[in-house]
């Protein structure tokens, strides 16, 4: 174990957030560092992102783009009007994209932890000419969101982050109107990892 970094099993939920906080706000001022994860616009074009989509969209939208699949196959589903809420929105790629989908009479609320994200994110659609998204910094756990208000949740990426999964399931399902649907991206363990694999904090993002 490195000097000073703590096994995973000691550290609280919010211990967990604070590094996840800290990791993707490095991420927003270092996007070309080499991390565990893979992390920018060629990142997203390799799952399946394409270039007419992201066409016209500027360079700061898709350079912290950290997400785990293209939710582009399920982009027809979304309607004109929608209200959609995205957890971890991250660099703004995904929110840029639904914002389009929704058009002006919808709208896209993205959150994250992670205020450097959100200030990249924010200026990031107004150079797009994105008017209909909201971003606020707030927890996928605690959401500041009145209940059965919104028409879709969605998140690319960051159940796997966060030790309190049931957390934020129960406040999706409280936040959704009766109808509202889900589609949120992961990744999934296939095993168990071993103890060397778990040693420390840095292991916590794969
Ligand atoms: C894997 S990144 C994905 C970002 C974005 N969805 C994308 O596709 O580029 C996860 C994002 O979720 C945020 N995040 C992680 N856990 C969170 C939580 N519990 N509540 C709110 N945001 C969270 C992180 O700060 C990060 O920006």
């Amino acid at each position: 174990m490195e000097m000073g970094r703590r096994p995973i099993g000691e550290l609280s939920a919010a211990e967990i957030r604070e590094l996840v906080r800290e990791k993707y706000s490095e991420v927003v001022l270092h996007p070309a560092t080499k991390y565990r994860f893979r992390v920018g616009h060629q990142y997203a074009l390799d799952l399946g992102y394409q270039q007419n989509e992201t066409k016209g969209l500027p360079k700061v939208l898709m350079e912290s783009f950290t997400g785990v699949s293209s939710y582009l196959a399920r982009f027809q589903e979304f309607q004109p009007g929608e209200t959609v809420l995205e957890l971890g929105s991250g660099g703004g790629l995904d929110t840029a994209l639904l914002a389009r989908k929704v058009g002006c009479s919808g709208k896209v609320i993205g959150l994250d932890l992670s205020l450097a994200m959100l200030q990249r994110a924010a200026p990031g659609s107004k150079q797009a000419g994105i008017s209909q998204v909201y971003f606020n910094q707030a927890l996928a756990e605690e959401l500041p969101v009145a209940s059965g208000s919104v028409d879709w949740v969605v998140s690319n990426g960051i159940f796997n982050l966060s030790s309190e999964k049931e957390r934020i399931l129960e406040e999706i399902h409280r936040v959704l109107r009766p109808g509202g649907r889900v589609l949120c991206s992961e990744i999934v363990l296939q095993r168990q990892p071993t103890i060397e694999e778990r040693l420390n904090e840095d292991d916590w993002f794969k």
